[in-house]
């Protein structure tokens, strides 16, 4: 069964002054998927994120989530995008509890599930004794489990992660390991990652991108193949070039 496109990218580039920092990007994401995004340092991915949540505009190309073209009805397709972005992005000296419920409004969740979904999410991330304190408070990993807390809150058809493992200590990273690999059943997540054990354990497809352009794209076996290597960062390195 082929299941229903959540996401489309087609034809997207972005230049930044000399810089070509996309090249013409492609893919899908199906109901139901988790599909990563490598790539080396300066390859594209940020910018591929910040287009897709309207942060940046492209110069070229389109973006849909369920439909929804982000060109020309950016408010209705945010609101279908929940997004842990790499800087950041919640206010220092709210709690983290607060920070939650104010995205929830804003995005005009209803105020009796609210509470609910908190109490849910922070249960499943082990937040409890830190739901009360302020975010600039917190430990990076509980700050980056926090981030995910809020793109959960809303209850978004599709799920965006840049790099939400970075600077994690090893338990923490598998924390949030473990919670994509439960969540990744209910929704579509799209997440950037430098973890090649992380994305073979957790991408049912992928795309591999350099200087602006996806190199590969498919399942992790399905690149290998391509490649002619043995894993995934045997086939990552020849695929960018770097392979010694
Ligand atoms: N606001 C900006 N102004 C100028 N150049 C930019 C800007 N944002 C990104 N770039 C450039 O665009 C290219 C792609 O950057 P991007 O942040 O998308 O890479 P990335 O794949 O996310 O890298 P990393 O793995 O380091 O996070 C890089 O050459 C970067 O320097
Ligand atoms: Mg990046």
């Amino acid at each position: 069964m082929i299941r229903e496109v959540v996401l489309r990218v087609e034809g997207l580039r972005k230049r930044f002054g000399d810089v070509q920092a996309l090249d013409g990007i492609d893919f899908t994401c199906r109901r139901g998927e988790l599909f990563g995004l490598l790539g080396p340092n300066g390859a594209g991915k940020t910018t591929t994120i910040r287009c897709i949540c309207s942060i940046i505009k492209p110069d070229d190309g389109s973006i849909e989530v369920e439909g929804v073209s982000v060109a020309s009805n950016p408010l209705m397709a945010l609101k279908k995008i929940g997004v842990v972005l790499e800087d950041g992005g919640l206010y220092e000296r709210l709690t983290a509890e607060e920070n939650m419920k104010l995205l929830a409004q804003l995005h005009g969740v209803d105020g009796s599930l609210i509470d609910e979904r908190i109490d849910s999410i922070c249960d499943t991330l082990g937040l409890d004794e830190y739901r009360k304190r302020q975010f600039k408070k917190l430990s990076k990993g509980n700050k980056q489990k926090i981030l995910l807390g809020q793109a959960l809150v809303i209850d978004p058809p599709l799920l965006i992660l840049d790099e939400p493992t970075i600077g994690l200590d090893v338990p923490a990273q598998k924390v949030i390991r473990d919670l994509l690999g439960k969540i990744k059943k209910e929704r579509t997540i799209l997440y950037s990652t430098h973890i090649m054990s992380e994305a073979e354990e957790l991408c049912d497809r992928l795309a591999i991108i350099d200087h602006g352009r996806i190199v590969a794209q498919g399942t992790v076996a399905e690149i290998c193949r391509k490649a002619g290597a043995r894993n995934l960062e045997q086939a990552f390195l020849k695929l960018v070039g770097r392979y010694a």
